[in-house]
């Protein structure tokens, strides 16, 4: 995934595009780039790398124009080199395009165009859009980008320039986000929300197949028949300020410590008058009844939410519940009609797998149901139904609080189902409410505790990065739950992975006998999900048979749990008392914060890890 941003107006464009950049960077960060019209001249100046070294240069050598792109990129076809980072130009050099997508005809492009006597410079897929543009026009950016589109196949957000047509900029969307910032004299356009908002809340979010026209003075949009579309502005609720850093050392620091207030605004969103709602959900309630199944699909740490859920859903509101990860459900030809409810879960709206799953479950009759936190995304736009998170803008590639935000809200769909289905009487039901009620201040004192005292965790942490030194670094993670932690085991491990690089694996711990015991000695860090649960004593048995063989354990239990301290683990972390139900939003925070510590001691990027993006708009 990458982010691009455009801008036509008054103020500086380099200022503004490195600004919106800077915004955008969690989308990707092996190059950056900008080109900015100066008269009728295309100043272009991009860099291998992350942002900071393209602003380095810009600032000894600045562009000077008031009219730009700009693009932060996640390499996919061409190593992340200085000439394959975007924008591209054409031959002239006239035209200059960023895009984010991969277009998957592009060779087909090049060969063509190369024929006709187009110079490449680049591996990139982006570059033949430019010489497309450049083949097309005649004297109008608009028309030729227009024309541009329709030969290509594949996902793409792009933005043009023209130095012939010095006072605009042209974009259109497939399958890649793309909003429109309006503001007064100004108008930018952007892969995201975050790259506009210092200086506009007034956002449209464009639909696939949509052609945008950006001047100072105005927008045009239009469909690929050429016909003007209207559509009018949305003001953003957050600010900027949610989209800092807000003093915290890393974006994942603060956003794994916002988990309680986002929780307790989901919560006082969510329940009135000891009610469920969910306002845009635009699935009627017979319709709800009506599933006699429920397939949830998704990635990465949606996934794993998913799987919480299906944990809730069929204990609770007695429905069927199947989970798959989106990259296998999209190709295995799943038997799902239109008495099967699929759950799409998605941070982003955008990720490839997820969107094409959604698509496909469509295709099979299915009612689609997105879970997603970013307002306006494509897989909350083309869901039957809708239950947006609100947990604001992730920043940090690591996902925190959007996994506890699609843990709530599968919580409010069980109850809400549970309810419908007449499965959960009013008694129950207000029990289970006051419990879910208090997790938001349970949340934030854990997070208290380990803000005040350099939490233990951070002291784990530390022993840990010693240990894997001494054993030439060949230390390694298995994390173990069971029930409705089982799933917090593989959260646990991704988030250690995906920012410390460290190997690490969730298992059910049930499963140990079945083989990985065999990987314990002294090697292996265990961590053991021990809450007190249906499933507390075969946990402590589990422990007994790693600490047999040597074992290191870091036990995460419920405060004043005298058992465990009988057996011999290495660490404890104690989490307050909640019902089991719940105990998901608590175990999770301490598994967060060793992934944040671990990483930290190791040195590494803990907001933009290696190889990673936000969200992975390709497949
Ligand atoms: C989680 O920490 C990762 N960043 C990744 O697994 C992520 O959850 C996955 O790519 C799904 O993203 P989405 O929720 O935006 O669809």
């Amino acid at each position: 995934m990458c982010g691009i941003v455009g801008y036509v107006g008054s103020r500086k464009a380099q200022e503004v595009l490195i600004k919106g950049l800077s915004r955008l960077e969690y989308r990707g960060y092996d190059s950056a780039g900008v080109a900015i019209l100066e008269g009728h001249k295309i100043n272009l100046v991009k860099r291998q790398g992350k942002l900071r070294i393209l602003t380095d240069v810009l600032k000894s050598e600045p562009a000077k124009g008031s009219i730009g792109v700009g693009h932060t990129r996640w390499a996919t076809h061409g190593v992340p080199n200085d000439v394959n980072a975007h924008p591209h130009l054409d031959c002239a050099s006239k035209i200059a395009v960023v895009h984010n997508g991969i277009i998957e005809n592009y060779l087909d492009l090049k060969k063509t165009l190369m024929k006709e006597g187009h110079r490449f410079s680049s591996e990139t897929d982006t570059e033949v859009i430019a010489h497309l543009i450049e083949k097309y026009y005649k004297d109008d950016l608009e028309t030729a980008v227009l024309k541009t589109i329709r030969s290509l196949k594949g996902s793409y957000a792009i933005a043009a320039i023209h130095a012939s047509e010095p006072d605009k900029v042209v974009g259109a969307r497939c399958d890649s986000p793309l909003i429109v910032g309006v503001g007064e004299g100004e108008n930018f356009l952007a892969s995201d929300v975050p790259a506009v908002l210092d200086y506009t809340k007034n956002i449209i979010y464009l639909d696939n197949h949509e052609l945008i026209t950006i001047t100072k003075k105005g927008v045009t949009i239009k469909d690929y028949s050429g016909r003007i579309i209207q559509k009018n502005p949305s003001k953003i609720k957050w600010d900027i300020k949610q989209a800092e850093k807000a003093g915290h050392s890393h974006f994942m620091l603060k956003e794994i410590y916002e988990q309680g207030a986002v929780l307790d605004g989901i919560l006082d969103e969510r329940l009135h008058d000891g009610k469920v709602v969910f306002e845009e959900l635009a699935i009627k309630d017979n319709d709800l009844k009506r599933f006699t199944k429920i397939a949830i699909v998704a990635c990465g740490t949606a996934y794993h939410a998913g799987l919480t859920g299906k944990y809730m859903l069929e204990e609770y509101a007695r429905i069927p519940c199947w989970v798959d990860t989106s990259s296998e459900f999209r190709y295995r030809d799943p038997i799902v009609d239109k008495n099967t409810l699929v759950i799409i879960i998605s941070q982003s709206g955008e990720t490839a797998d997820s969107l094409a799953a959604l698509r496909e479950a469509k295709r099979k009759g299915a009612k689609t149901l997105g879970i997603c936190n970013v307002v306006g995304s494509s897989i909350a736009r083309e869901s039957d139904g809708v239950i947006y998170t609100h947990a604001g803008p992730e920043i940090a590639v690591a996902s925190t609080k959007a996994y506890t935000a699609q843990l709530a809200v599968l919580y409010l769909v069980t109850l809400y189902l549970g309810r419908l289905r007449k499965v959960i009487g009013s008694a129950k039901f207000d029990h289970i409410i006051k419990e879910f009620r208090r997790a938001p201040a349970l949340m934030n004192s854990l997070i208290d505790e380990y803000r005040s005292d350099y939490n233990n965790i951070a002291a784990y942490a530390g022993e840990f990065k010693k240990y894997y030194f001494e054993k030439h670094n060949k230390s390694h993670f298995l994390y173990l739950g069971r029930n409705i932690n089982y799933p917090n085991a593989l959260e646990g491990a991704l988030k250690l992975k995906e920012i410390s690089y460290i190997s690490a694996e969730g298992y059910a711990a049930g499963e140990m006998k079945h083989g990985p015991i065999a990987l314990i000695d002294e090697n292996p860090w265990v961590v053991c999900i021990a809450v007190q649960s249906k499933t507390y004593d075969k946990m402590l048995s589990n422990i007994q048979e790693i600490k047999a063989r040597g074992g290191i354990v870091i036990a995460i239990t419920t405060e004043g749990d005298e058992e465990i301290m009988h057996h011999n683990v290495n660490y404890v972390i104690e989490l307050p008392k909640i019902d089991e139900l719940f105990s998901p939003l608590l175990v999770v925070i301490p598994l967060q914060l060793l992934a944040y510590y671990v990483a930290k001691k190791f040195g590494y990027d803990i907001d933009q890890p290696r190889n990673l993006a936000k969200s992975v708009t390709v497949e």
